[in-house]
This record gives C-alpha cells, structure tokens and sequence, in this order.
C-alpha cells in the first residue's frame, strides 16, 4: 500500500487545467484570476470582503497590521498553533501572551484569557484548531469591558459553520491559509476575509508595499502613471495562476469537507470503546467542524512508540503542535517556561494527529484504524 500522510492535497485534471489556460495567457500575476478568487472567497464564507495573499502567514501579518497593531501593544493567543499566528505580531515587534486551552475544544479558553487582559491588550486571536469553529461569543462579551480587536485564525477552518455563520462572518476579520495540507489549496497562499472596509483597505495596500494608486487617497494627481507609498508595505501578493488553482479547488469544497467529515465519524466509532484513545473534539448539527485534523490523545500509552511503528507500517502522523510559548525562541527572548500553559503542555504530551485528507479511501482508514488498534 501506498503510504499514508496525515494529510494531503487533492488536484484533478480540472485544477491543471485551471492553471495552464492562465499559463497560456498575458497575467501570470495580478491579473484577473486574483479578484475572482476574491470574490469567490468573500461570497463562499457570506462577508463583503476578501483579500488573497501569498501565505497564510502573510495574511496574518498584514490582519494585524490593519487592525492598527504597533510597538507596544499585546496580543492574546493560543499556544497549540502553528509559530506563525504569533510571529505575525513580533513582525509589527508587538509582545505576545499565551493564554491556555479549553480541554474540551484544544482552542484559546475566553476565562484564560480575561486572566491575561491588561490595558495594553489590543488584539485577541482565537485559533479554530484542527477544523474546530471556537464559540466566539465569550470573546465578544470580553470586549465589551475591553476594547480590543479580534482575528481568528481559520487557517485550518475554511466551511466550518457554528451558530449558523459560516466562519468568517463575525470575528472583525478571519485569516485562511491554502497550504497544500488544507481545505483547498494554492499551493502556498491566504487570504484575509472582513466586513469592514476600513481593514479592506489597509489590507490591499499592506500586500502591495503601502502603495496605492486610488485617486481619493493620493495628495497629489501628477499624471496616469502616479501612485503613492502611504505605509511600509511588502510584496504579499498572490499570483494569477495560484488563484486559478483556488478558484478550481473552491468548486469542490462541500464534497471535501463530507468527506473530511465521514473520515471523522468513522474514527469516532473505531475509538468509541478504547479508552487509551480520547477521539478529535466534535460539535452538533448544525455546526460543522472541518476537520482539517483529527487529534487523538493517547492515554497511558507512549506517544513515540505509536508514531514510530505506524511509520514502519507507511502512516506517517504528526503532532500538532509543540506550544509556541515552550519553543526555544520563545522561551529564550521572552522568559516563556513550561507550566506557563499547563493545558497546552498536557495536550501536547499526548496528541497525535492521523491521517485526514479528502482522498484517503475507506480501505486506508481501515488500515490506519486497525493497525493503531493492534499497536495499542
Ligand atoms: C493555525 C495556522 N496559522 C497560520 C498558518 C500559516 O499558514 P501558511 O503556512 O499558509 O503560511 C498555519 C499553517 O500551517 C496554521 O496552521
């Protein structure tokens, strides 16, 4: 048997297509294609507005930067995330707290995050772990008693619904990341998604060098060929042929995340009666997780001896994530120790993600079910 990820992308003849014709014509970037991902995007999640960047960490960068974020300022995360949603705001050399997880849902928990709120507190990014849409309200009932902005990373939650909103609709602005493991893909890419057009604006100017060549903005008109640098921007843009790819890859959307979402329930049954095995977090219709991992923890069993002896059987797991805060980087700049995100730090000792991707057939997870059933 082939071997098996713990995740993969998923392109067709279709998405080939799609790319060549762009190939084939004048743009290969900053064309047309980037403003039909856009809109395909912006329309897909149900918000006014959509910017497409080169990376989901990109896209995280340029968020925070539009949400006003500077020298000084705190920002509030979750340590179980991959370092970029924290190293976006070191970039604009803001200071970043780790607040813990919620055990029932591996995302940040709003009381551990009151806990962290200080004056300097501007920005609170809740990270929608592995596919899981974290409840927002308790973060909005935050900011009534303080004011600060609040980014999701749905880097890994692209269709996810909770409430009856797809995710995407209520943080002030929601970050994607088309990296070849997720949803859909660009290859590398991200966009950002808001309903508010003042963030719209420093977005599409921050991944263009700060430049902008609109007439209403620019304080002086010396002729067609004038443009402006208003902010230090950077090169953040996604090309043509990358949002060719996107736009091919969105049309299959809903049949990825059926599929993602019978992955899972077939895992939560195989795990029901093992109780060395805690199965991924789910929610109830009519939410939708989008299961971009599913994470198991594994109690009284060692971790390493798992994922070693499925790799000897060709399943290569991961472990998301080793807590950013206990990262030597981290630990060593900042003065992070561990016991800093007791949660975290429990999780992370125990969590293995298997393999979730669209295109693993039945007969791979069979084989991923029953040989982590007879390793255990
Ligand atoms: C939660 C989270 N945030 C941000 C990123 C960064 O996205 P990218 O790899 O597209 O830069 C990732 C990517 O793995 C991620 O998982």
């Amino acid at each position: 048997m082939e071997a098996i990820p713990y995740g993969r992308q998923w392109i067709d003849e279709e998405d080939i297509s799609a790319v060549v014709e762009v190939l084939r014509g004048d743009w290969i970037t900053q064309g047309p294609k980037v403003e039909e991902f856009e809109r395909a995007i912006a329309d897909y999640v149900g918000v006014r507005y959509a910017v497409a960047f080169n990376s989901g960490t990109s896209a995280l960068h340029a968020a925070y930067f539009a949400a006003g974020i500077t020298e000084g300022d705190e920002i509030i995360t979750s340590p179980i995330t991959f370092v970029a949603t924290a190293n976006a705001a070191l970039y604009l050399r803001a200071q970043v707290t780790f607040a813990d997880i919620d055990m029932k849902t591996y995302c940040l928990d709003p009381q551990e995050v009151e806990k962290k709120l200080t004056p300097r507190t501007k920005l609170v990014v809740p990270v929608s772990f592995a596919g899981y849409p974290v409840d927002l309200e308790p973060f909005f009932e935050l900011r009534e008693r303080h004011n600060f902005t609040i980014i999701e990373d749905a880097s890994h939650a692209l269709g996810a619904v909770r409430n009856g909103k797809k995710v995407g609709q209520e943080a002030d602005m929601t970050v994607f990341s088309f990296h070849p493991v997720k949803h859909i893909t660009t290859g590398e890419g991200g966009m950002v998604v808001t309903n508010k057009e003042e963030f719209y604006e420093r977005l599409k100017m921050f991944r263009t060098h700060g430049i902008t060549k609109d007439p209403d903005k620019l304080t002086k008109d010396e002729g067609p060929w004038y443009y402006e640098q208003h902010y230090l921007g950077y090169n953040y843009r996604l090309t043509d042929f990358q949002c060719a790819l996107g736009i091919s890859q969105l049309k299959k959307i809903e049949y990825f995340l059926e599929r993602r979402n019978e992955i899972a329930r077939r895992y939560d049954i195989a795990f029901e009666n093992m109780p060395q095995i805690v199965p991924a977090p789910s929610v109830l219709e009519p939410d939708r997780h989008a299961y971009h991992l599913y994470p198991i923890l594994l109690n009284d069993v060692n971790r390493k001896d798992v994922y070693l002896k499925l790799r000897e059987k060709g399943i290569y797991t991961q472990v998301h994530y080793i807590p950013v805060h206990l990262q030597p980087y981290y630990r060593k700049k900042f003065g992070f120790k561990p016991g800093d995100c007791p949660h975290a730090e429990y999780y992370y000792k125990r969590e293995l993600s298997i393999p979730m991707y669209p295109k693993m057939t039945d007969e791979q997870q069979e084989y991923v079910i029953c040989s982590i059933q007879k390793i255990i």
